[in-house]
């Protein structure tokens, strides 16, 4: 048997008579028991990567198997190994929780009385016991991800892809969620999870790939690219554009990353953190430059972006939506 959950080999899915590339030759390798994320901005083909593992979509040229089993020639197989929460809620408002996951169970031909088991064990798990014989309708967002991870679960899967599981979460809700996820891997799932948030797949995956536009910009573990990011970002606020412009020059050094600026917010990563942050105000202060504002935080996935790519996500999201297979030409010459 192969080492590998779930492999991938220069996977390539277009749109519209080649016009979209979603995805320009992916190659991934998921180890057994660890959770792996796929990390990218809007429209950089995680979703459809997911559809193709999860055998909803074939690919355009490139081969993937999930569990030993290849997606497109033992689809069945496939889908008996897998489960999938997709990006947007597929449970059916107008059913109890309850009820949903009974419908899950028929629809997978499971057996009835394991079904009722089965359904009650989840709904205590994820805390929806209560809430169990309730119209979906009246849950939360958080309650509605949460029967949406269950429902995924019933046949006990030994791969689980989630596709964005926490996206419009609030804190508490997403964190609920983490500790759910990390609580299937410690019994042995293997997880696959798309996400947007840095800080998700620094807390839940092993490996990461980020990906843009279709094809993999970084990878390795979140500590590695972060590394290569730089551990902090320093955001100083001056309090006018002069300010901010002679200061940039002071303290440009105190990063070896190049510094982004944005009207009068000057922000580097910067490998030291508080002393780093030290450093750049004392050289600021000798000079009688004052800050309006200064904070250190985390790299968000914008600073991974910005630092990879040397812009942030949000610019990309036009031109990779609305390139066509003749702009391209185009621009090929
Ligand atoms: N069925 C389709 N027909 C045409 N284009 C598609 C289709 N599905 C996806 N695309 C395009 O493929 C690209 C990748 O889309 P995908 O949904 O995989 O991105 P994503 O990373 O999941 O984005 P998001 O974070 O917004 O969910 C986008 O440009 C999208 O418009
Ligand atoms: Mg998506």
């Amino acid at each position: 048997m192969s080492d590998f959950a779930v492999e991938a080999n220069d996977i390539v899915r277009t749109f519209n008579d080649g016009d979209v590339q979603a995805l320009k030759g992916v190659s991934l390798h998921v180890r057994r028991g660890e959770v792996f994320g796929l990390l990218g901005p809007n429209g950089s083909g995680k979703t459809t990567m997911v559809r193709i593992l999860s055998t909803i979509l074939s690919p355009t040229s490139g081969t993937a198997t999930v569990d030993g089993f290849d997606v497109v020639k033992h689809p069945d197989k496939v889908r008996r190994r897998i489960g999938l929460a997709g990006q947007y809620a597929t449970v059916d408002e107008n059913l109890t929780g309850f009820e949903n996951l009974r419908m899950i169970g028929s629809l997978n031909h499971l057996q009835k009385s394991f079904v009722l088991i089965r359904a009650k064990e989840l709904l205590k798990e994820f805390g929806l016991t209560d809430a169990a014989h309730r119209n979906v309708k009246t849950y939360s967002g958080g309650m509605r991800r949460r029967l949406d991870l269950a429902a995924a679960l019933v046949a006990r899967p030994p791969i689980l892809f989630l596709d964005e599981p926490t996206s419009g979460l609030d804190p508490q809700s997403r964190q609920d969620l983490w500790t759910i996820i990390e609580g299937l891997v410690e019994g042995g799932t293997t997880v696959l999870l798309t996400t947007q948030y840095l800080e998700e797949a620094d807390r839940l995956c092993k490996q990461l790939v980020v990906l843009d536009k279709g094809t993999i910009i970084a990878q390795g573990t979140s500590q590695e690219l972060k590394t290569r990011l730089g551990a902090t970002v320093l955001s100083l606020s001056f309090h006018t554009t002069g300010d901010a412009a002679r200061g940039i020059e002071l303290i440009r050094d105190v990063s070896t990353k190049p510094a982004n600026v944005e009207g009068t917010v000057v922000e580097l990563t910067v490998e030291g953190g508080p002393a780093s942050a030290a450093e750049a105000l004392r050289r600021l202060d000798a000079a009688d430059i004052a800050l309006s504002g200064l904070t250190l935080r985390e790299p968000s996935l914008d600073d991974v972006f910005l630092s990879l790519t040397g812009h942030k996500t949000e610019d990309e999201l036009a031109p990779s939506d609305s390139e066509t297979k003749s702009t391209r030409k185009a621009r090929a010459g």
